[in-house]
């Protein structure tokens, strides 16, 4: 999965009956990331970010003490009354048995109101395919569920059975932004402190009342949010998994904003965002980095947001948007999908969104190769311009090592376009000019002697053996492919590459500079 989803998702191993070093009895706020179901976001009890309270028994006590601690504490310690609290229970199916035990337990305490519910309400996990799950019983106060505790007794395995796990665990997970609103009366988290003072920045921005436009306000605070944690946690917006994540978040809450006639708004709308959350350093930290992505993102999609929205009117005018239109929306104008989906649905038209996941499927396809390899190399497309830049990435490398007398000089970053390629290596001051005349000298000269480069297939021991230099995992048991050039470079890695140097041409470098501190950056070009 791209994000943690739940406070028990680190805590896999644990349930799984791996002793955990602080014991059997565990209690955290987890910061979490839910884009699963995005859609409900604009009502008044959901959000892609939130924290969640948990408590855990791995092994230790089961449903008689978790129901009674969690009535405890919503009841002696937050002071909620009684008779505002419901509960609901495990239905019963083929997988597991009617939950009676928890729905008297809570009778014993005083609780009446109990409702029976089937797997698609009262069961929870495992959190991604496979893993820890089992029934669960969620506390409700005022309709709003605000504290689930899961029984994992279960352990869903790869074919879909469920098997009982060795140790009875207790998954408990309780959502700080609903407690706090219910602990202030109120029935709106984004009235909350959690979220009052985006939703104000947005009142201000945009000249207009939190009143009649909750839904956008709701999303874009929602977003935004979100957007600067994940950021914090080191993603930035892309177009691949994670990244492609906060990208989206990021996109859809600007279209949002420019309903509400908002520009270069979202710089500012994060600002409170670090006000909320002063407790966290990962904020406190990054706020520099994460504000200057913020920006970035957003001046991106607006340079291509205008000329998007008229394309997509004029495609708009057939009453229905082919799978082909809606993926050069995606391609050429930075729209994802659900941005498209929203479109259509106010102005009414039907978007042939299988053909859409077919012209998707078509272009990953295309790139599959360069996917496998993006994991180490960086790469966008298996162009042939793209393919001779990454061996020359290889042969800088190499070059480098050896120009600079310094075999610990290792890759920190790579990003190929078909016009240049961009290398992160690790190193503490500028290259002289002589050093990188040196640099291009002996890939040219590589280049010149027209070396083939040799793709192998071997174990990582027998990689890391011949002295290949890459990212080693030791879990991995299948095969890696090591490429060599003569006696200079051998690299795992996915490829693509040329068959011989003398495909490349002139390699030239264009610029270098420093990346970060103890990280310089080149970036270079075939002619
Ligand atoms: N893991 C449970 C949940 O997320 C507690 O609701």
């Amino acid at each position: 999965m791209f994000f943690t989803t739940a406070g028990m998702h680190p805590l896999v191993p644990f349930l799984l009956g791996h002793p955990h070093p602080a014991g059997k009895k565990l209690v955290n706020v987890q910061r979490c990331i839910r884009t699963g179901d995005i859609e409900k976001i604009g009502n008044k009890t959901h959000h892609t970010f939130f924290e969640m309270l948990g408590n855990w028994s791995l092994g230790n006590y089961f449903k008689q003490d978790a129901i009674k601690y969690s009535f405890e504490f919503l009841t002696k310690t937050l002071k909620i009354p009684k008779k505002k609290i419901v509960v609901s229970c495990f239905k019963g199916d083929k997988n597991a048995p009617k939950d009676i035990v928890s729905a008297e337990i809570w009778k014993s305490l005083g609780i009446k109101k109990i409702k029976f519910l089937p797997k698609s309400e009262n069961w929870w996990g495992p959190a991604g395919k496979t893993g820890p799950c089992g029934p669960d019983t969620e506390i409700f106060v005022n309709n709003m569920e605000i504290w689930n505790d899961v029984f994992m007794q279960y352990n869903k395995n790869k074919q879909g059975k469920y098997l009982p796990l060795k140790q009875k665990n207790v998954d408990t997970g309780m959502g700080v932004e609903r407690t706090i609103t219910i602990l202030n009366n109120l029935d709106d988290n984004y009235l909350s402190e959690c979220f009052l003072p985006i939703i104000k920045k947005i009142e201000k921005l945009s000249g207009k009342k939190y009143k009649g436009n909750e839904k956008f306000m709701r999303i874009i605070a929602d977003h935004i949010k979100a957007a600067t944690f994940i950021i914090a946690d080191g993603i930035v917006p892309s177009n691949f998994e994670q990244g492609y994540v906060v990208r989206r978040l990021i996109r859809r809450a600007i279209r949002y904003g420019k309903k509400l006639g908002m520009e270069n708004f979202v710089k500012q709308i994060a600002e409170p965002v670090f006000q909320i959350y002063d407790d966290y350093n990962i904020l406190a930290e990054n706020k520099g980095k994460i504000l200057k992505e913020l920006e970035n993102e957003e001046k991106k999609f607006s340079k291509t947001l205008e000329i998007g929205l008229r394309k997509f009117n004029k495609m708009a005018t057939d009453k229905v948007i082919s799978g082909k239109e809606a993926f050069l929306l995606f391609q050429s104008y930075g729209f994802p999908i659900e941005i498209t989906q929203e479109l259509a649905k106010e102005k009414n038209i039907k978007i042939k969104i299988k053909e859409y996941g077919a012209e998707v499927k078509k272009h990953q396809k295309l790139s599959k190769t360069a996917t496998q390899g993006r994991f180490k190399s960086g790469l966008a497309d298996n162009s042939e311009a793209t393919t001779k830049l990454h061996t020359a990435t290889h042969l800088l490398l190499a070059a480098l090592r050896k120009v600079l007398k310094n075999k610990d000089i290792n890759q920190r970053g790579s990003n190929i376009t078909p016009e240049r390629l961009r290398f992160d290596f690790n190193f503490s001051r500028k290259l002289t000019e002589k050093e990188i005349k040196s640099v291009e000298d002996f890939i040219n000269k590589k280049i010149k002697e027209k070396i083939p480069v040799q793709r192998d297939e071997m174990s990582i021991d027998k990689a890391k053996k011949q002295g290949a230099i890459g990212v080693f995992d030791n879990k991995y048991k299948g095969k890696v492919s090591v490429y060599t050039i003569a006696n200079f470079s051998k690299e795992i890695c996915a490829g693509p590459h040329v068959d011989n140097l003398r495909e490349l041409g002139k390699f030239k470098i264009i610029k270098e500079e420093s990346s970060s501190a103890g990280v310089r950056r080149i970036k270079a070009k075939l002619e």
